[in-house]
């Protein structure tokens, strides 16, 4: 029997899906690249904009074709599962499992049996249920997530997370210390430290909060660099930027959402700070820490977000001038308190005002960029560039794309790269001699 899986969302559910592929290997069912070759499919899927969400159905009206011809068991998992469970079902009769992301461990009794009863799993407990991750298959070979908490108790007014995660829950620190010592005793170089709200991590029997976990991580020999995400500002202590700054492998990099810069939309996305209180925080990450790196996620056209206030978060990016942006236009989700207000900004005012934001940060991005050329910098090479057999493609520590030019192969390899020339989203060079 073989298996294939399709994964929609954010590093999570990149996450969940290695270790839910996993499960399936060690019950005897080996994975596959092609879903027309396979037995199962599986799709792990996003709620967090209507955007995915629509792949979704798209996808699932190909896997009815597909079925009518083939006899294919097919599950769908993750966060749209969690919110819209047997309703999935009801509009999709041929999904035979829908599985929300707190019961993956579920996973190794229900598929092998194939039953003909459909199987529906979308409870929350409130402990954390270790998945073994012996047999997890992980798309790279050097760089490993390491999942450490599960869910979101922030209830920003425009986000569904929490109701497809659930309520924040923590894994205990020996087993995530202990998945970062195997990930190093496979030859990983760097890991990323998951969750929805990384700094609100609590060891639950210690205590020992991020701060603490990461300066743990750094004693492990074989790590050269350590990232986490995603930072909440409200949840960002000093003693966390002590920490990266004190430590060798945590990268001088953070990507703190701020979503918005003007504090009275700030407060109606009930995000828990002023927009003077977020630029404080960075001033104080810029005195520990000169050389950081700093991205942050913005949404535009928030309920009735006037051109005033989008005006501000163009200033904050003129202001902090992050090295990268990841932008959205709001969609309303379900059950969300922002979702009950009228989406009141239009969409051709969301789509004017998202180009006018991607347009400043790329102006940002270029003149960031040129400020590397010339310089020698430290790159952990990911891999080749599909185009060009000679290009080789990594990050560097503020987790930049670089790609450059190398005679030997130094895939999974740390290396000194000189930057010759660079675009607004990536940088480019050779192997310094
Ligand atoms: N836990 C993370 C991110 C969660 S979702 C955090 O707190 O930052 C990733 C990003 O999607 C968010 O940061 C936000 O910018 C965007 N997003 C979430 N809900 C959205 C919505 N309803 N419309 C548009 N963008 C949204
Ligand atoms: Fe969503 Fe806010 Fe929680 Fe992030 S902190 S997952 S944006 S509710
Ligand atoms: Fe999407 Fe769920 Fe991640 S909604 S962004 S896959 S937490």
């Amino acid at each position: 029997m073989k298996f294939y899986i399709h994964t929609f969302g954010c590093q999570m559910n990149k996450c969940d899906s290695e270790h839910i592929a996993g499960l399936l290997l060690s019950a005897g069912i080996q994975p596959s690249n092609s879903p027309k070759e396979c037995d199962i499919i599986i799709i792990n899927t996003c709620a967090v904009r209507k955007k995915p969400e629509e792949k979704l159905y798209s996808l699932l009206g190909r896997l009815d074709s597909l079925r009518k011809k083939k006899n294919v068991f097919i599950g769908v998992v993750g966060c749209v599962a969690q919110l819209y469970r047997s309703k999935l079902l009801d509009k999709n009769p041929f999904i035979d499992f829908v599985i929300g992301p707190d019961n993956y461990w579920q996973i190794p009794r229900i598929i092998p049996t194939q039953d003909e009863e459909k199987f529906i799993s979308t409870s929350w407990s409130r402990d954390w249920h270790e998945i073994s991750y012996a047999q997890t298959i992980r798309e790279s070979r050097i760089s490993g997530y390491i999942s450490i908490m599960e869910g979101c108790n922030n209830f920003c007014s425009y986000c569904v997370v929490p109701f497809t995660r659930g309520r924040e829950k923590f894994r205990a620190i020996e087993n995530i210390l202990s998945e970062v010592k195997d990930l190093a005793n496979k030859g990983y170089k760097e890991i990323q430290l998951l969750g929805q709200n990384v700094n609100s991590y609590r060891d639950p029997k210690t205590g020992k909060d991020i701060s603490i976990l990461l300066k743990e991580a750094d004693l492990i020999d074989g790590i050269e660099w350590i990232r986490f995400i995603t930072s909440h500002p409200k949840n960002f202590t000093i003693d966390i930027g002590i920490a990266m700054k004190e430590t060798k492998k945590v990268c001088h990099q953070l990507h703190l959402p701020v979503q918005s810069g003007s504090t009275s939309v700030l407060e109606r996305m009930n995000r828990g700070y002023t927009r003077e209180e977020y630029l404080k925080k960075i001033e104080t990450l810029r005195n520990l820490m000169p050389d950081i790196s700093l991205s942050t996620d913005i949404i535009v056209g928030f309920p009735g977000e006037t051109e005033h206030e989008f005006q501000e978060t163009l200033s904050i990016l003129k202001k902090v001038r992050f090295t990268n942006i990841f932008s959205f236009r709001y969609s309303p989700r379900p059950l969300t308190s922002a979702s009950k207000n009228k989406d009141s900004v239009s969409f051709e005012d969301k789509k004017r005002r998202l180009i006018e934001l991607q347009a400043l940060q790329k102006k940002i991005q270029m003149e960031t960029n040129k400020s590397f050329v010339g310089r020698i910098i430290k790159v952990l090479c990911l891999g080749k560039s599909k185009r060009d057999p000679h290009v080789y493609s990594g990050r560097n520590e503020g987790y930049q794309v670089v790609n450059f030019k190398s005679k030997n192969d130094v895939i999974g390899q740390s290396v000194n790269v000189h930057i010759t020339s660079y675009g607004p989203y990536s940088l480019f060079g050779q192997i310094a001699q």
